[in-house]
């Protein structure tokens, strides 16, 4: 056979392949028009997600956009992936409540990467539901209570920081101050780590790793997965071994083996705190009843899940929360009028709290309410 010949025939089948692929593709972007729901128009790659996660783009801006077009329930595809939107409450609310047991699964993961499988995030249908509920009672308003020094003395040194810039006049840059606090409470609430993150903000090696793991969390490999499935197992074959390796994951990891074995040794090196909850949930109770002679006795979660599962608490505390608290600060900078009525309250709980402590009938820890306020430079 001759090299033309060759050429030919290995064009045919690349051409083959490329017909049938754009076949199964629209296909697959059939599904919407066929069930009759409206949707938005994919492109053969990208589906809309390109439109939707697009620089410059503000997702929620273009969710806004497409209900107003589309109405309040849609389709949109992501790369070959369906994905309906239900903006309707009483649908919402079938769908969390009544038949919640049909939806309580998230999306498969793009890619399997550990320890992300093992945790609440990635794991599914039964083994998800045993580990909720483990893990669930943990974060009881009591046991949250015991945090409630650690989260305190966090809020002490933000409000040292704030105290002396502002002193000095400076501006502060309330997100990654933030940011800062938000680490430092769930490293050591999560991870039993003390961390300085507001104080040393650029100098902080899990605070600066944190950071960069966020900011790489959607990369171009994790899109080519996205878009052509075929390269998924390929990719979680990669992952798995360079997440592992990934410096923040790696950090935690190391950290809470260490900490796991030292408690197990050490009955007085224990604290209150997420890591020491889920060690003891997991180790207090077994699957079957203690008389049963067939009673597995294993622990309710491994090693693996407790460390998974602490090393997920972090990241999903992270960035929620730092968010929640600047766009807040921002809101109450931007509507002094609120910010006042909200000092107010606060205030008015504060003295109640300290009247019943002077009373002494009841020790509490607060903070009683001193002057203060948030602003944004425009109202400097
Ligand atoms: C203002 C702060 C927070 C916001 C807005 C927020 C938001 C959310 C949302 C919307 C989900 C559901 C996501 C989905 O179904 O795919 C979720 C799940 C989750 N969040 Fe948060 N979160 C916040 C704080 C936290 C904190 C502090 C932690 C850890 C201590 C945390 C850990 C988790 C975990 C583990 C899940 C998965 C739960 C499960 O599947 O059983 N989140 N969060």
């Amino acid at each position: 056979m001759g090299v033309i010949t060759l050429v030919l025939i290995l064009l045919a089948a690349v051409l083959a392949y490329v017909v049938i692929w754009v076949q199964h593709r629209r296909q697959q972007h059939a599904i919407f028009s066929r069930l009759g729901i409206p949707y938005v128009p994919p492109h053969l790659i990208y589906g809309s997600n390109h439109i939707l996660r697009g620089s410059g783009k503000i997702t929620i801006d273009v969710m806004g956009q497409w209900l107003q077009q589309y109405g309040k329930i849609f389709g949109y595809y992501i790369g070959w992936k369906p994905t309906l939107v239900v903006a309707d409450l009483d649908l919402i609310k079938t769908i969390l409540i009544k038949d919640f047991h049909n939806f309580s699964n998230r999306p498969k993961l793009v890619i399997d990467a550990q320890p992300v499988v093992n945790t609440l995030v990635g794991l599914r249908d039964q083994r998800w539901k045993d580990v909720r509920s483990v893990l669930a009672p943990t974060f009881s308003m009591v046991k949250m209570k015991h945090m409630a020094g650690i989260m305190n003395e966090k809020i002490n040194v933000l409000i040292k920081i704030i105290e002396e810039k502002s002193g000095k006049g400076e501006a502060v840059e309330m997100y990654s101050t933030f940011q800062g606090l938000t680490l430092d409470v769930i490293s050591e609430c999560a991870l039993a780590m003390k961390t300085q993150c507001q104080q040393k903000q650029n100098k902080d090696e899990l605070f600066k790793a944190v950071r960069g793991f966020l900011k790489n969390a959607i990369n171009p490999a994790i899109l080519l997965a996205l878009y052509f499935p075929y390269f998924a197992s390929l990719m979680s074959f990669f992952s798995n071994r360079l997440a592992l390796s990934g410096r923040m994951t790696r950090m935690i990891i190391d950290h809470l083996e260490g900490v796991i074995a030292v408690r197990r040794r050490d009955i007085n090196s224990r604290s209150v705190d997420v890591l020491q909850l889920m060690l003891e949930a997991a180790e207090s109770r077994y699957q079957g009843s203690e008389g049963d002679k067939d009673c597995i006795k294993h622990k309710l979660l491994t090693d693996e899940e407790i460390i998974a599962n602490a090393w997920v608490f972090m990241l999903g505390g992270f960035e929620t929360t730092a968010n929640s608290l600047t766009y807040t600060a921002y809101l109450l900078a931007t509507h002094p009028e609120v910010q006042q009525r909200l000092y107010e309250e606060v205030c008015s709980i504060s003295k109640v709290e300290k009247s019943t402590r002077d009373a002494g009938a009841m020790s509490h820890q607060g903070h009683e309410c001193h002057g203060g306020s948030v602003s944004t430079n425009r109202h400097q």
